[in-house]
């Protein structure tokens, strides 16, 4: 039996700052951004968005798609994030009931930095393969944000992504072996009283790569394939070109040609929504694969994936997943893109004016400016609790 990801599709906020913008005020050229980076565009949410709504939008049209005893098949939504709203109740329940999903189900929320998505998708698997009846929903979903000014801000960004997870899946089947590594550095982390994340940038490039050869050599120790036997890369990108980078070091360690058309060829499609967003932690590989999945102009059915996830902290996951025959059929590339051509351009003062969350800290009462174009919003703060609605 066939475990793996059946339906796909992510969701980002309605507005976005332009690099171009970003790069006079840090006094760069903007090609430092968009060619040493990658990155052309941040995704911005304004103060009604957040990882509920944004987790909500991108797993909406998943539901909608399904008849009724197919939502009550959904017994277990688990959701990653490591820009949670609360230190107790998960997000995962405020989606559920934005959802209308069934009472008969379990939720969480889980983290460990931009790699809990896959942890979350593992547990998925071994769930289904329990009871290949049931569907797990799992969603990641998360707002990447620096301090303003700091050499992290360019990379900011946001997103979620919703895979139905089942038997027999429709898109891509995950194959068993994966390579591990864990490792605790303090590259990147964000202590409870802070809104924004402590990053140390250099070290940051060192964990990610240290993980990815770690993973890799656990990965071939463990019987999974040769790197000749996969066709195309999805890395964890916190901007463009460090998928770039990790997919040289790769082909390196494999003892693989370093033919610079093969290596484009196998990573170029799955840059292409990140280029436009920016991070989204623990949705970016996965928005990779969407990306992958949309852009491809050849039938990828069949096709090999290799996956490397990665958390600061610091965990590396490498596995593989196989691209079903049909996929094409299943696929919701011209919503994707009508989200991304729909989103705003905001100036640099509109971006600095929206882009700080609603406080979180102060335990007031806020009603939250209507600002998102998505299917939920977060209405108001009152009494310590958030309020959630949909929009229409
Ligand atoms: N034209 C073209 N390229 C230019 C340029 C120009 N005018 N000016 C600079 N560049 C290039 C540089 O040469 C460099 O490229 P190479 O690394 O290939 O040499 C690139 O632009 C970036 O320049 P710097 O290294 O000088 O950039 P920086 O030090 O200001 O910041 C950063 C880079 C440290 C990654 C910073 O953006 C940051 O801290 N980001 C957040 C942390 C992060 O994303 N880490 C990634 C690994 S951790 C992870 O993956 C988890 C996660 O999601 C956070």
């Amino acid at each position: 039996m066939q475990l793996g990801i059946d339906d796909l599709a992510f969701a980002t906020a309605g507005r976005y700052l332009d690099l171009a913008d970003l790069a006079p005020v840090h006094g760069v050229e903007p090609a430092k951004y968009t060619v040493g980076l990658g990155q052309d565009r941040m995704s911005v949410c304004a103060p009604d968005e957040d990882v509920v709504t944004l987790a909500a939008a991108a797993a909406l049209p998943l539901v909608e798609a399904l008849a009724d005893d197919e939502r009550a098949a959904i017994r277990t939504v688990l959701l990653a994030t490591e820009s949670g709203i609360d230190q107790s109740k998960s997000a995962g329940v405020y989606v559920h009931a934005l959802l209308g999903l069934s009472p008969a189900a379990r939720v969480v929320e889980l983290k460990q930095a931009c790699y809990s998505g896959t942890s979350a998708l593992q547990m998925a698997l071994a769930l289904v393969a329990r009871n290949p009846e049931q569907k797990v929903l799992v969603i990641c979903s998360d707002v990447a944000r620096y301090d303003i000014g700091s050499a992290g801000e360019p990379t900011q960004g946001c997103g979620a992504v919703a895979m139905l997870v089942t038997a027999n899946p429709r898109l891509v089947a995950i194959e068993p072996v994966s390579g591990l590594h864990t490792s605790d550095v303090m590259d990147f982390w964000r202590p409870n009283y802070r809104t924004t994340a402590v990053v140390d940038g250099r070290l940051s490039l060192r964990a990610y790569t240290d993980a990815l050869t770690g993973a890799w050599e656990d990965f071939r120790a463990q019987g999974g394939a040769e790197f000749g036997d996969i066709d195309a890369f999805v890395y964890h990108q916190p901007f463009t070109k460090m998928a770039v980078k990790a997919h040289a070091h790769l082909t390196r360690l494999a003892g693989a040609p370093r033919d610079a058309a093969v290596m484009d060829a196998q990573i170029a499609d799955t840059l292409r929504y990140n280029r436009e967003i920016g991070n989204s932690y623990t949705a970016s590989m996965y928005i990779g694969l969407v990306s992958l999945l949309d852009h491809a102009t050849e039938d990828l059915g069949g096709s090999r994936i290799g996956f490397f996830s990665y958390g600061s902290g610091a965990v590396g996951e490498l596995f593989t997943g196989v691209v079903q025959p049909g996929y094409r059929a299943h696929l919701r590339t011209a919503a994707h893109r009508r989200l991304l051509d729909e989103r705003d351009r905001v100036s640099h003062a509109e971006y600095l004016r929206i882009v700080a969350p609603v406080n979180p800290v102060d335990g007031g009462e806020h009603d939250v400016e209507r600002l998102t174009r998505g299917p939920f919003r977060l209405a108001a703060i009152t009494g310590h609790q958030r309020l959630y609605e949909p929009t229409t």
